[in-house]
């Protein structure tokens, strides 16, 4: 173990004892509470515009945001089964605005409790290749269904059968297969042809549908109606449950009846702070993102950004985002499970230190920090943002992990299961299909939580609110980074979905831009600091962003525009308003 690695470990266990102090209650006030305007109308940024109408369709029915998220995770988990789904977990970030309570609902995936730190090595010690990305033990058991009954119980305005009734009604009437579908279907063909629930679902005559071709999914409506009849029982007890087990076994499994029962989803406390006069509000672990976040702004705090020349900006940025990764990889984990270092990691004084070691003129290589390698993502998972006419808030990234999760759809369930294993640390510095490596903090452990990066956010600015998410692996946290920056820059919504990114994440030691991010004289800059430029030809993450002014109650939505056609005859431009 390396010295720094040491102290590290000694500096965790130290903070690790402040942690245990209450807490006290939390509000998240929406700047400038007097004069705020309400929103002149409920926005809704999603994936897909199925996915928005129904959450539209619960709100005009009598429900609030929260109500309508359940309606939006449920559609999607219908209308794009390769991001996300009842199979598989995700993050709600919500705030309510007549008390101003923000609260992140924990629904991710929990390994099975027979899991075993090393299930997916070898007798040689070695990584068993796809075993913890493709089939029965790469599902964790799933959290999104237990997070849609708690949204109902403890936020929501509406039975949650009146929530799941829009993607019930669509799984029944057909919805028509997207340019999105298809184009990650050709990714994961494969290991969809191996399993027989999956191809009956997604190949049907064995082969990919047809963009356009629609789609009936009567087995999921009938899932989600056992869901909303009996709520968590529906799911994690009684026929889903047992199907699920059955099927995950016979394949080679090993869920039992007590991991789903046993699944709980956990109200967690925001990671919060301030940069440049805004309140962040966002993910705490088992997200790493909100610990990033945090760090990184700290570190770039003094740095007058808009000021500063294009490669001197991305210097900083790049240098302060390798920091942050640096320590996500060797701290964070489940923090049920392991203690970490959070209030040490999110200390403006900590991220001082950090500062203190950049050099403007020169890049730090990475292997001058503790850590381990990488490769790049692909774009799945999925993010939406509301605001309803109350000014309540949602944020919520939900996810199966790589395209079609695990490529299994136990027969007479309608869902794909995740495979949200592969988010563990296999083995230490052995990096994950985002090129992630993590240590102990991350390793895999009974009933324990793989580390996530998904970034569910609100920027709360004293001339706006800002809800804003995106998938993409391991870049979410700096697509949210910049995101955030360029929110306090005043740019719009769509603006800000549309910006070219830039990334780094310690590991490899590149980094990695989105074309037109950066110019060619900035490369050039940038290679005489003594970075790696690495220039891909194609964007990343589903940037979904809603704003609302407080001033005069305007709001606006931003997507990601390149999946414009996802389908024929549904745009996917998750931006509508009533
Ligand atoms: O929780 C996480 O961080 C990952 N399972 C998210 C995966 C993702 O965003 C895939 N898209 N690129």
């Amino acid at each position: 173990m390396s010295r720094l690695r040491r102290v590290g470990m000694v500096l965790a266990r130290a903070f690790a004892a402040a942690l245990v102090l209450p807490v006290p209650s939390i509000a998240a006030e929406v700047p400038a509470a007097s004069a705020v305007v309400k929103p002149a109308q409920p926005v809704i940024a999603s994936a897909h515009r199925l996915a928005t109408e129904a959450g539209h369709r619960v709100l005009a029915d009598g429900g609030n945001a929260f109500d309508a998220a359940i309606a939006v995770s449920a559609t999607l988990g219908l209308v794009e089964p390769e991001s996300s789904g009842i199979g598989g977990g995700g993050f709600f970030l919500l705030r309510r605005a007549s008390d101003g309570h923000v609260v992140f609902v924990d629904a991710r995936e929990r390994a099975p409790m027979a899991a075993t730190r090393d299930m997916f090595l070898d007798a040689n010690g070695q990584p068993i290749p796809e075993r913890s990305i493709n089939g029965p033990l790469a599902a964790g058991i799933p959290g999104l269904p237990a997070g849609l009954v708690h949204l109902a119980e403890r936020y929501g305005r509406l039975p949650l059968e009146r929530s799941l009734m829009p993607a019930i009604e669509l799984a029944e009437r057909g919805w028509p297969w997207g340019v999105k579908n298809q184009a990650m279907i050709g990714w994961r063909q494969r290991v969809l042809e191996a399993d027989r629930g999956a191809r009956a679902l997604f190949l049907p005559g064995g082969k990919p549908p047809a963009v356009g071709t629609r789609m009936r999914n009567p087995d999921y409506a009938r899932t989600l109606r056992r869901l909303a009849r009996d709520g968590f029982d529906g799911f994690y007890r009684g026929d889903t449950a047992r199907r699920l087990v059955d099927g995950v076994r016979r394949a080679g499994g090993i869920w039992t009846l007590e991991d789903l029962a046993g699944y709980a989803v956990i109200e967690r406390e925001p990671i919060r702070f301030r940069y440049r006069g805004a309140e962040i509000v966002t993910a705490p672990p088992p997200s790493s993102g909100g610990v990033a976040l945090a760090s990184i702004l700290h570190i770039l705090a003094p740095f007058e950004l808009d000021q500063m020349a294009p490669a001197a900006r991305t210097h900083v940025l790049v240098e302060a985002m390798r920091r942050a990764y640096r320590d996500r990889a060797i701290y964070l984990g489940d923090p049920d499970q392991v203690r970490i270092p959070v209030d040490l990691l999110v200390d403006p004084a900590y991220a001082a230190g950090l500062r203190a070691g950049i050099n403007l003129e020169r890049a730090t290589p990475s292997e001058l920090l503790p850590g381990i390698s990488a490769r790049p993502g692909s774009d799945q998972t999925t993010h939406y943002s509301i605001i309803d006419a109350e000014g309540n808030l949602a944020s919520v990234t939900q996810t199966v992990n790589l395209p079609f999760g695990n490529g299994m759809v136990i027969p007479g369930t309608g869902f794909l299961l995740n495979n949200e294993m592969d988010d563990f640390s296999v083995k230490p510095g052995v990096p994950n299909a985002f090129g992630l490596v993590g240590e102990d903090a991350n390793a895999v452990a009974p009933g324990k939580r793989p580390l996530s990066s998904m970034t569910p956010t609100f920027v709360l600015a004293p001339d706006r609110v800002t809800v804003l998410g995106t998938p993409g692996g391991s870049r979410i946290i700096s697509m949210v980074l910049l995101g955030v920056l360029a929110v306090l820059d005043g740019q719009g919504a769509q603006a800000v979905a549309d910006a070219p990114r830039i990334h780094h994440q310690y590991l490899p030691d590149t980094l990695s831009a989105e074309p037109g991010a950066l110019a060619p004289d900035v490369v050039e800059a940038l290679k005489a600091k003594g970075h790696t430029v690495s220039q891909g030809e194609r964007n990343w993450g589903n940037m979904q962003i809603v704003s609302w002014w407080l001033s005069d109650g305007r709001v606006e939505a931003g997507f990601d525009r390149r999946w414009k056609s996802a389908s024929v005859d549904e745009p996917t431009d998750g931006a509508i308003f009533r």
